[in-house]
């Protein structure tokens, strides 16, 4: 994975007669056509111009340009449409961006002093993203595109060159996530994922230490769960674990109550024998979103050389029906000792990760656990592709993951734990059983993993399954939750 191949930095002054090479340069006007920003100076002018002699409105996205090379340089305004909905839009701004100016090789862009820090980071993630390609086509997209791009700071007490080195590694992270989300599922396989974690161990050697265990490791720790889905399918369930030592020294081999990060690794959801439709069962390779997302964000730790010890565990498995697989009906016992009546295998994700939830508790102690999972539909019905839902047994965690949520424009919502929807999961037969009724899916799935957290846990869960994708013409990998646990994790330096 390589890093991203824009060169962004950050000056405080401006002035293009001074290079030799003029850039693209690049304004924003609200939805009256005001140039945004406390900025004078001859292209302030030239903009207002440019404005007045066009249909541009300013309206959210639109733009217009000046490419006449006679006038100096070229130049482009880009619309934000209403400033009170500015904060709420920010992300919507990059695309547009950089369709404008991704032909020239170098780009300034002048913010004035309308937008504050936090917007700043979303826009440049925003920017960098649109600049992400993911396809087999045998024509290659034109690599002749901008390089550089310049932000001009005119306001003293925003930090950034700070800012924008942590955009850059998260952008580094999101794209490893969207890469291998996007990755066809012939080609992104349980030992697929193992290899891009041993290879993301090999890169950052001195503080990274990766180990994987396959399915006659689980079988001795008993993790009955993870088995029951991944013994179906051709391809070994692997379960990829990954220290970080951000803090402690890895010579020492022992992280210090680290943050755990789970993620739901099925690299192909057929639903097994309780069989999913045809119809767009191909998403379903979208299944370990959850997994990309905690190596993305474990990537982009790594980058940024975060100072924190944190723990990634990746349940990876792809459900599959065969003669070998799971039967509505059958009972599996975790790695806990807790028996779980499988009366639908196509609920498989809450079962890798149960036992993905206890190996974490039992090996790591650590001071919270977070986990991502494409884990419902239902939670699709409910957020759409918003907002990721947010299930969780402390407050810290709540407050700090919701001012993430803010920051970072990669939103969650909280969603509820009560025992009385944990109720539907009484089993006739076993401690628990893998699927409730038809009502609240999204909150019985949180319900059931909840089931697996020890006493004095602090947890998390985010479903991911609406906002790990987009469906629709450009249909593809988000790389969230990326940019809401990065913002996450630096709030707890
Ligand atoms: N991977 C799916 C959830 C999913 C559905 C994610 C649609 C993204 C889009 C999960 O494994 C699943 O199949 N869940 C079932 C649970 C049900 C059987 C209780 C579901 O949501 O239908
Ligand atoms: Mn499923
Ligand atoms: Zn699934």
């Amino acid at each position: 994975m390589s890093k991203s191949p824009l060169t962004l930095s950050v000056l405080d002054t401006f002035n293009p007669k001074a290079t030799k090479n003029p850039p693209h340069l690049v304004l924003f006007a609200d939805k009256d056509g005001k140039i945004l920003g406390n900025l004078d100076g001859e292209h302030i002018s030239r903009a207002n111009a440019l404005i007045k002699a066009s249909a541009f409105k300013g309206t959210l996205g639109s733009t217009v340009s000046d490419h006449a090379l006679d006038s100096g340089y070229p130049l482009t305004v880009v619309g934000v449409g209403a400033l009170d909905k500015l904060a709420n839009n920010i992300k919507k701004l990059g695309k547009p961006t950089y369709a404008a100016i991704k032909s020239a090789k170098k780009a300034v862009i002048l913010w004035g002093d309308t937008i504050c820090q936090k917007h700043f980071g979303q826009f440049v993630l925003s920017l960098l993203g649109a600049s992400y390609h993911f396809g087999y086509q045998s024509e290659k997209p034109n690599k002749d595109t901008i390089s550089q791009i310049t932000f001009i700071n005119n306001q003293a007490d925003n930090d950034y060159a700070q800012v924008l080195e942590l955009t850059q590694a998260t952008f580094v992270g999101q794209s490893l996530a969207r890469t291998l989300a996007n990755e066809a599922p012939n080609i992104c396989t349980p030992s697929h994922v193992a290899k891009i974690a041993k290879q993301l161990g090999k890169d950052h050697a001195d503080s990274v230490n990766v180990q994987v265990l396959g399915e006659k490791e689980m079988q001795k720790l008993g993790m009955g769960c993870f088995l029951a889905v991944s013994k179906g399918s051709e391809q070994e369930g692997q379960l990829v674990v990954i220290e970080y030592f951000g803090k402690s020294n890895k010579k020492k081999g022992k992280l210090k109550n680290p943050i755990a990060l789970v993620g739901k690794g099925i690299t192909f959801d057929t639903g097994g024998i309780s069989l999913k439709p045809a119809a767009g069962m191909d998403e379903m390779k979208f299944d370990m979103g959850g997994a990309a997302g905690m190596l993305g964000t474990i990537k982009a730790a790594c980058e940024a050389k975060l100072p924190l010890d944190i723990v990634v565990v990746l349940a990876c498995a792809e459900n599959m029906p065969s003669g070998r697989a799971t039967r509505p009906g059958d009972v599996a016992v975790a790695m806990n000792g807790m028996s779980v009546e499988i009366l639908n295998t196509d609920a498989e994700g809450r079962l890798v990760l149960c036992d993905a939830l206890c190996y974490t508790q039992d090996t790591y102690t650590p001071r919270t656990i977070i986990d991502a999972a494409t884990l419902t539909g239902a939670c699709v019905i409910a957020l759409g592709s918003v907002r990721s839902g947010l299930y969780t047994n402390d407050e810290d965690t709540l407050f700090a993951l919701q001012q993430a949520s803010e920051t970072s424009g990669d939103l969650v919502w909280q969603m509820p734990l009560d025992d009385d929807y944990d109720a539907q999961l009484k089993s006739p037969i076993a401690d628990v059983q893998n699927i409730g009724g038809r009502e609240a899916g999204s909150v019985t799935a949180a319900c059931f993993l909840k089931r697996f957290i020890k006493d004095n846990q602090a947890w998390a869960h985010l479903d991911i399954a609406g906002t790990a994708w987009q469906s629709g013409e450009n249909k593809g990998a988000t790389g969230r939750p990326v940019p809401l646990l990065m913002s996450y994790l630096y709030s707890q330096i």
